[in-house]
Order: C-alpha cells, then structure tokens, then sequence
C-alpha cells in the first residue's frame, strides 16, 4: 500500500469513509484510550462563545467534513443557532449523520453531500465555520479557507482543528517491533497538508488569528487486542494481505512478537480560531 499520501488520495476516500462503521470502530477505540484532552466538540462550543461577538445570537453554523455528525449534533444542541448544517464528501456518513437527526427531532441541524473546495453557500451566509480533523485530506487546503472566507459573515468566525505531524509514533513503533511493517517509522505523517505547525500560516492567508491553542491529548490503549482495533483502520502502514481492516488478524502477529502491555500515546491537537476580514485587505 504505498505510493501516495493515503490521506491525500482520492482513490482512497470510499476505503476510508465509504461505511460508516470503519470511522465508528476507529472513533470508539481511541475514545476509550483517551486519558487527557478535552472533549473537541465541546472545545469549538467553548471557543466560539469566548471570540463571536454575538454567540447566543448565531445564524448558519457551517461543519465541513462532518462525518457521522457527532461535532454538528453538539453545535445544535449547544450553540442554539438558527441551523447548523453538516457538509460531508461521503454519502454513507452523511446518510449516518441524517438518521441520528432524526432521532432527535426539533434540533435545527440538516446534512448535505457536498466537497469543501466548494462551498455550497451564498458568500457572507455563515456566522460560524468549523473544518475539524478534514483539512488533512486536502491537497489544497488554502483553498478551503479560502472558501471559508467567502463564506463568513463580517465578523464570522471560522474554527479550523487539527494534529500534531507525529501523532501517535508510538503505534509506529510497536508496528515496527513486531514485524508488521518494518517501515513503519519511515512514511510521511498522515496530516502532512493541514497539521498543528502549519495551520495557523494555512488561516492567516485569509483570515484574522484570534487564537491558537495546543492541547496535548493522551491515549492509553490497555492491551495489543485493544490497539489492533485502532491500527486495522490506519491506512498508513505497508501490511501483509488480510491484515488491514482485520482487527483479530492484526493483534495476532502483536501477541506473538511483543510482550503483552498497555500502549501510552499522544497527539497535540490544535485549535486555531480566525475571523473573517469583512472586506478589510
Ligand atoms: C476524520 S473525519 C472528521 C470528522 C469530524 N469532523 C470529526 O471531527 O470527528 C474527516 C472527514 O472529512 C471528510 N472529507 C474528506 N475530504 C472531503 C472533501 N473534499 N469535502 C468534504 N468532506 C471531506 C471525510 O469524508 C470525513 O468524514
């Protein structure tokens, strides 16, 4: 599986996120890592409301890359704005996203199919954008924000989430100590294009810097069946067939190889909040 940032690649995006159970298991694994960081979804709750100057007052909250709609479903419910629509690429999360509104019926939060180098939106529509965790799947990322910038109202905020370059190397490096893929160490970052060093540049091309936050948040996987979970979804790694994808298959090489025992790893994760220049140069 090598050759082109896996991330970057558009011939990957269905492997990656054509189900939405794949983003489910890799979400739930490392949820139940998780020992310090707070919770991002409430993070963005916290950071618009310090830098909009009207937060109880918002209109359209855009969320590009969505997802499943857990981040969408907390700006509705926290935030109160007059709608919350959740953009995706993927029709199979958006279809996910959808079903889980409907399950709470009153909240003003649609979903829409749509690509984020291309705004689905009337310049000046949005009070707040939010590009969590997605900026990394673009080879343009200033494109992306340039979109945010027509998008935003004067004064609208964007707040734009991503990761450290070397998140998580110690899964690296346990990949590499049992044979897995002896290069483990070696392939390029998955976040290469939009990553905690180069996000805040990627924003003030168009936008004013309010503020820039690191966190560093922590993971302790309790055993090599638990860290199977995360890695068979991590599409960096050059494996032997049947193992990608193959939860039980991956941990089996784990047990024989390594010694059984709990994986501590960290991710900075970097929240950089923006306004829209209003006409201003
Ligand atoms: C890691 S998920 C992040 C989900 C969510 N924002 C979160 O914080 O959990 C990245 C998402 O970006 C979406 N994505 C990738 N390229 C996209 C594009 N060109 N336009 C819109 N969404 C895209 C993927 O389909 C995927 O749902």
């Amino acid at each position: 599986m090598s050759g082109a940032n896996p991330f970057l690649d558009p011939a990957r995006q269905e492997e990656l996120y054509g189900h939405a159970s794949r983003l489910a298991g890799r979400s739930n694994a490392l949820m139940r890592a998780k020992t310090t960081g707070r919770p991002v979804p409430d993070t963005i709750v916290g950071l618009v409301r310090a830098h909009h100057e009207r937060p109880d007052r918002l209109g359209l909250v855009l969320d590009l890359g969505c997802g499943r709609g857990t981040s969408s479903l907390t700006f509705a419910q926290e935030l109160r704005p007059r709608r919350v629509v959740g953009l995706d690429a993927a029709p199979a999360l958006i279809e996910h996203a959808l079903q889980r509104a409907r399950r709470m019926p009153g909240l003003p939060v649609s979903f829409l199919q749509g690509d984020f180098h291309l705004l689905p939106v009337a310049a000046g529509s949005c009070d707040v954008v939010v590009a969590a965790f997605c900026l990394y799947h673009s080879p343009r990322p200033q494109t992306v924000v340039a979109e945010i910038d027509r998008a935003l109202a004067p004064g609208g905020l964007a707040v734009l989430v991503t990761k450290g370059l070397d998140s998580y190397r110690e899964m690296d490096q346990l990949v590499a100590a049992a044979g897995l893929d002896p290069r483990a160490e070696e392939h390029e970052s998955l976040y290469v294009s939009a990553h905690s060093g180069n996000l805040a540049g990627l924003a003030a091309v168009s936008l004013d810097v309010l503020a820039v936050e690191d966190e560093e948040h922590s993971f302790t996987f309790d055993c090599h069946d638990h860290v199977a979970e995360y890695l068979a979804t991590n599409p960096k790694y050059d494996l032997a067939p049947g193992l990608y994808g193959n939860p039980g298959a991956l941990a089996a090489p784990l047990h024989e190889f390594v010694p059984d025992r709990p994986l501590t790893t960290q991710s900075i994760v970097t929240f950089v909040v923006a306004r829209s220049r209003g006409g201003r140069p």
